[in-house]
């Protein structure tokens, strides 16, 4: 896959802010995947794709989650920021036929699931950091990225926690999931 017409397509279908993010976070997602030996340009082609869904019309998201099979309650107010990656993964999947370690990163790189590969996790991680402001909370995952991915991850499911917290609500269940997998993973190390 050639990043030059991935890159051109995010132009048309983003706004310039998030046109901006996405370049950012497959930048960093590339320098992250060298780090750990992984593809870098899936990695990179990854994050220029990882937000392709985010400013589509309700009539394309109804296409793709039609299309896709998807549940149709991603529709749901409930779901309205979430539902872009589900379709995002999607149009890696139909319309540039990317494989599934790529869709399944664009696919979890919101609320993320237990069965994230290395890519899913430096996409997740790359989405946080991958930004002109990086929030004062999210400082140290830049260099923790580098010295263990998993609890990198851990650290921003942590803060995301806090945040939902403040506003009394409780993490999705498969972010629930996984941050129980990576607190094994991180207490066997
Ligand atoms: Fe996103
Ligand atoms: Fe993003």
């Amino acid at each position: 896959m050639e990043s030059k017409k991935v890159k051109k397509d995010i132009k048309k279908a983003l706004s310039t802010y998030r046109y901006k993010h996405s370049i950012k976070v497959a930048k960093t997602a590339k320098k992250i995947a060298k780090h750990y030996r992984i593809n870098q340009q899936k990695a990179y082609i990854t994050g220029l794709l990882h937000d392709i869904a985010k400013e589509l019309s309700e009539k394309e998201n109804e296409y793709w989650i039609e299309k896709g099979n998807l549940s149709k309650k991603l529709q749901k107010e409930e779901n309205k920021n979430i539902k872009h990656a589900d379709i995002g993964a999607i149009i890696a999947k139909e319309k540039y036929h990317l494989d599934n370690d790529i869709c399944n990163a664009i696919k979890y790189h919101t609320i993320g699931n237990k069965n994230m590969g290395i890519l899913a996790k430096i996409i997740f991680i790359a989405d946080k950091i991958g930004r002109k402001k990086i929030p004062k909370d999210l400082k140290p995952v830049k260099k923790l990225a580098y010295e263990n991915i998993n609890k990198a991850l851990l650290y921003c499911i942590e803060q995301q926690e806090l945040k939902l917290q403040q506003k009394e609500i409780s993490l999705h269940k498969d972010t629930k999931e996984l941050k129980k997998e990576l607190e094994n993973l991180c207490n066997n190390k």
